[in-house]
């Protein structure tokens, strides 16, 4: 005898770095699980004077937030936390101290509820938060997962089918955008600040290199890039300030050139028809504005998160739970003993 499939409301929390997320979705049979509230609060600004994450300060404050953000997401969806069905955290990847408050706090709420607990892999919330939009994908497609830390090509049959085509051997796009706009004095995190400056300024105003865009393969590389820009300020001198905007606009150009390109090679590749993006890079405008044309000459469907759910949430964890909950390939269990993985592949969470 078989199982039915999952039912019922899961409550998410997200604390993986610097955003505080939690959210509530609901499972109802043969439909795509519904996200009914979602609160978040970002630390940025806290952050900000240090120029990064200080991971003692993010613990701290996810510890201060994650109650009255689950207060305020029972709070809009009208339920409380005794028709909860399932908590769901992220167990990794992620900075460890940070990871442990989200976890300890789901374990606890399951606990004293007597309800479930699952633990879920941070970029396969990524990966699925494109089906909280109003036009969720269908399986098969293409995932280009460009977050803070990853950068990778996936093709995704279903709710826990991935295979890795390719991946950065080096720097994420993420981390490209942020180290260039550190070296430019823009604040952190550096990605929506260079993105804004891009836009005042010419693309072509300088040749940067396009690491691996000849290689044949589906992986990035983007350490040279770095190098390259700090190469380019420092010839600049004085004279940088004058030229931050089309420096801006000339890195964010060579990223974008190289994630488009690669994105097209494994449809290609691939023979798929549709094209998901996800994680925080996916808010760049630029690069949605390339792959849409691009995808739109070959009659490929692009579909993106919402934008405010690009960067991390707990909508994301609530529904990747939900969906891995419906799909019956995760079980929630009551063993509340929990750990935390800070560094760890999504090929192996999905062996786990
Ligand atoms: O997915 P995410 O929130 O966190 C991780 O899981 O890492 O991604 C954060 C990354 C940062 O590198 C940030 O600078 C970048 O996404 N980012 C952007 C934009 N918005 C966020 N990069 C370029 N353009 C943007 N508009
Ligand atoms: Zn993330």
């Amino acid at each position: 005898m078989t199982d039915s499939p999952f039912t019922g409301l899961v409550l998410g929390i997200e604390s993986s770095c610097d955003e505080t997320g939690v959210a509530l979705v609901e499972v109802r049979a043969g439909a795509t699980p519904m996200l009914l509230a979602h609160a978040l609060h970002s630390q940025i600004d806290m952050h900000q004077a240090y120029g990064g994450v200080v991971p003692e300060l993010a613990s701290r404050d996810h510890i201060r937030r994650v109650l009255p953000l689950t207060q305020s997401v029972l709070t809009q969806a009208q339920r409380d936390l005794a028709q909860v069905d399932v908590v769901a955290y992220t167990r990794g990847p992620g900075l460890a101290g940070a990871l442990l408050v989200g976890a300890g706090v789901a374990c606890a709420l399951g606990a004293a509820l007597g309800k479930p607990v699952l633990g879920v892999h941070h970029l396969e919330g990524h990966l699925l938060s494109p089906f909280l939009s109003a036009d969720p994908p269908e399986f098969p497609f293409i995932a280009l997962l460009v977050s803070g830390g990853h950068t990778q090509l996936m093709r995704v049959d279903g709710v826990g089918r991935y295979d890795i085509l390719g991946e950065t051997i080096d720097d994420a796009a993420g981390e490209a955008f942020d180290k260039s706009a550190k070296l430019m004095g823009l604040p952190y995190p550096g990605g929506p600040w260079l993105a804004q400056l891009a836009e005042q300024g010419d693309s072509a105003a300088f040749k940067l290199p396009r690491p691996l865009l000849h290689s044949g393969n589906l992986d990035f590389s983007f350490a040279g890039l770095k190098t390259a820009v700090l190469t380019q300020a420092k010839k600049l001198g004085s004279d940088l300030p004058l030229r931050k905007a089309d420096l801006a606009a000339s890195t964010q150009a060579a990223i974008v050139e190289v994630l488009c390109a690669k994105s097209l090679a494994a449809l290609d590749e691939t023979g798929l028809q549709r094209l998901v993006v996800a994680g925080g890079v996916g808010a760049n405008r630029q690069l949605r504005s390339q792959l849409d044309a691009a995808c739109a000459r070959r009659g490929v469907r692009v579909h993106y998160p919402e934008l405010h759910l690009c960067t991390d949430n707990g909508a994301m964890i609530a529904m990747a739970a939900a969906m891995r909950l419906a799909a019956g390939v995760a079980q929630a269990d009551t063993a509340y003993a929990f750990d935390v993985k800070p560094r760890w592949a999504l090929a192996s969470a999905l062996a786990a």
